[in-house]
């Protein structure tokens, strides 16, 4: 049988990782290969070995803590998350879903249940793009979408690119083309993560169950106008880089708001004004683009009409606008089978579930390239995340880890999918 996963070592786990934190005074901020971030990685490695597990880490720092099964040959099942924070972040997002993986594989290994595939806890490398403006570095390497060249041209905000910190950080580069996974050769993966929406807590639900991964689309945008005197310029005369910003994040957001997709988001999240003086009209403004959609073909429609709205305000304002699409990811449907077995998992412990969309992205994403995937959710306190208010009560996660110990089993012991 197996146990009940225990809530206090969830807790225990989540807050020491919790420690690794270079804004301790506002909310946790854990970004790629920053001192605190290598030693959160040094942390989670010692307490896989603990938990008994083999672990091993790939040239992209990828970390993979395995629980030997008893046919090793057969291909793995999966299961984790990351835990690289945003700035000012919350303790949970991607850190209860490796926490979540351990407790799984604590659970499995001390009930004796014989189990076929080896499970492996994965730690997935820079799931936010905090760092080097793209998100999912680690998976999307797995998936064949991150090259070594690729690494050559990421930069950080001090110029220096991911290959050298690779480098410097002593990962074997050479080996760089062993990230890709090959079909065939994980069986199949579940992630669980918080929600970072409130739609568990406002029906009242433990657990959530996910059917598609909504994706990313990320652009960089630069409006060059007109620098200039704020009194000594007629309002007609101005070509003011910041309000032709405004009027685009404007009609993004009326664009996304009429699209009619199950789900879909657009934010301008980062705004950087130039001179950003009082008393001068803006020359250049640059700012970012996030368009999420569960649906690939109406996020390419909105991204569309978009381009066509922009051109407008360019001729009305006297504008230029120079759009660099940074990626444009596509939305991942999880798993019918192990959606299935998710399901299965909750009414036979009696965890009242519900099916839904995931707006934001996991690494799942990707991992969903190579192998069939599904996604737990846990609810999140008033919908909040990637905020220092981000909660979600560690009772909630054992729920989840519960529905994940079992299903992992399943999987392990399933011949096919
Ligand atoms: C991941 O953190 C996302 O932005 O969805
Ligand atoms: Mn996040
Ligand atoms: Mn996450």
């Amino acid at each position: 049988m197996l146990k009940k996963a225990n809530a206090a070592n969830i807790q225990n786990w989540l807050d020491k990782i919790n420690t690794y934190n270079s804004t301790p005074d506002f909310g946790t901020t854990r970004v790629l290969f920053t001192e605190c971030e290598i030693e959160a990685r040094e942390y989670v490695k010692s307490e896989m070995k603990k938990l008994g597990l083999i672990v091993r880490e790939d040239s992209i720092g990828n970390i993979f803590g395995t629980l030997v099964g008893s046919q090793p040959n057969l291909p793995l099942v999966w299961t984790g998350s990351h835990i690289d924070t945003v700035l000012n972040a919350g303790m949970f997002d991607g850190m209860a879903g490796v926490v979540g993986g351990m407790e799984a594989l604590r659970l499995i290994k001390e009930s004796g249940i014989k189990f076929n595939r080896s499970i492996e806890v994965v730690v997935y490398t820079s799931e936010e793009p905090t760092r080097f403006g793209l998100c999912c570095l680690g998976s999307r390497a797995m998936a064949g979408h991150l090259t070594l060249e690729d690494t050559k041209k990421l930069k950080d905000e001090n110029e220096k690119t991911l290959e050298s910190v690779l480098t410097d950080l002593g990962y074997d580069l050479d080996k760089f083309k062993d990230i890709q996974v090959k079909k065939g050769q994980v069986f199949g993966a579940i992630e669980l993560h918080i929600e970072q929406n409130n739609k568990l807590e406002k029906k009242g639900l433990p657990v959530g169950i996910v059917k598609t991964i909504c994706a990313p689309t990320n652009y960089s945008v630069e409006v060059i106008g007109c620098q200039s005197h704020a009194g000594g310029t007629s309002m007609e005369d101005r070509r003011d880089a910041y309000t032709a910003s405004c009027e685009i994040a404007l009609i993004l957001e009326k664009l996304a708001l009429k699209c009619n997709s199950e789900y879909n988001t657009a934010t301008v999240g980062r705004v950087e004004v130039i001179p950003n003086a009082v008393n001068v009209i803006p020359g250049k403004v640059k700012f970012s683009i996030d368009i999420r959609d569960c649906e690939f073909e109406t996020k390419t429609e909105l991204i569309e009409e978009l381009i066509k709205e922009i051109k407008k305000v360019e001729e009305k304002r006297g504008v230029e606008v120079n759009l660099i699409k940074e990626n444009n990811d596509v939305p991942m449907k999880c798993d019918q089978t192990i959606v299935d077995i998710l399901r299965e998992s909750c009414e036979e412990k009696k965890i009242p579930y519900d099916m839904m969309i995931s707006g934001a992205y996991h690494d799942s994403m990707f991992v969903g390239e190579f192998t069939p995937v599904a996604m737990i959710f846990v609810p999140s306190k008033n919908g909040i995340s990637h905020s220092p208010d981000e909660w979600t009560d560690y009772e909630d996660i054992a729920l989840g880890v519960d529905v994940l110990a079992k299903s992992l089993l399943e999987l392990s012991n399933k011949e096919k999918l």
